[in-house]
């Protein structure tokens, strides 16, 4: 089974990007687990953001595990170019991937740990076959483009039956959500299933992120 405590992600989206080390040594300081690096492409998601380079600057930054998070299509194409930039882990959509067997095993042949990530739209019952040979599910729960959205209640219900499909298929599954998490729904996401949070307005935009970050970190299942 994934440990207990809670681990966080904080987005890097929602970091000051004109003090880009010390965002990230906040994080590291405020016990951060992962460093979640956004990526879009204006095509899968509305948005842009930033590439391998920005990556690799990240992690020359910090110890923490380098969570990639692909919101692009066809990610085969930028994979091996995230991985050598230093990610641990790369996450792709679901609806993303034609081929996502052989994406998810090109992912680990490189490494790195594979996730596979589905909007609000989507079913968790598309995940069923490739469960087995995931690392890494990343549920979201706000449409994927922006950070500072709303969370979508139902994805309560997608952690529950994921969590339950992981017992039977996957005990190591790392169950992560994305999207909308505060300190008064990251009680209710954890006790669902989640072993991860991603934060980005909730962690960079707080008050006192160090607080924020134990809280959530102290929540337990
Ligand atoms: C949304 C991104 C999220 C987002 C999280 O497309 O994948 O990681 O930055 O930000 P908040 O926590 O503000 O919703
Ligand atoms: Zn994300």
């Amino acid at each position: 089974m994934p440990a207990t405590s809670t681990l966080l992600a904080p987005s890097i989206l929602s970091a000051d990007f004109t003090r880009l080390a010390a965002s990230i040594e906040i994080a590291e300081k405020a016990g951060a687990d992962w460093m979640h690096c956004d990526i879009m492409d204006g095509a899968f998601v509305p948005n842009i953001t930033f590439g391998p380079f920005i990556v690799q600057t990240i992690a020359s930054c910090t110890k923490m595990v380098i969570d990639t998070h692909l919101m692009i299509t066809d990610p085969d194409r930028y994979i091996e170019d995230f991985v050598k930039a230093g990610s641990h882990q790369i996450t792709v959509h679901q609806e993303a991937c034609t081929h996502l067997h052989r994406t998810v095993q090109f992912i680990k042949s490189l490494g790195a740990k594979a996730g596979v990530s589905i909007n609000p739209a989507t079913p968790v019952s598309t995940l069923e076959s490739i469960l087995p040979d995931l690392d890494l599910v990343l549920i979201m729960s706000v449409n994927p483009g922006f950070g500072g959205q709303k969370f979508i209640p139902s994805a309560i219900g997608k952690i529950r039956q994921l969590h339950d499909m992981r017992l039977e298929m996957n005990p190591d599954l790392v169950i992560a959500v994305d999207g909308g998490i505060t300190e008064d729904n990251a009680g209710s996401v954890v006790s669902a299933g989640a072993d991860a949070l991603i934060a980005g307005t909730a962690f960079f935009k707080s008050q006192d992120p160090a607080g924020t970050a134990a809280k959530i970190k102290a929540l337990t299942r």
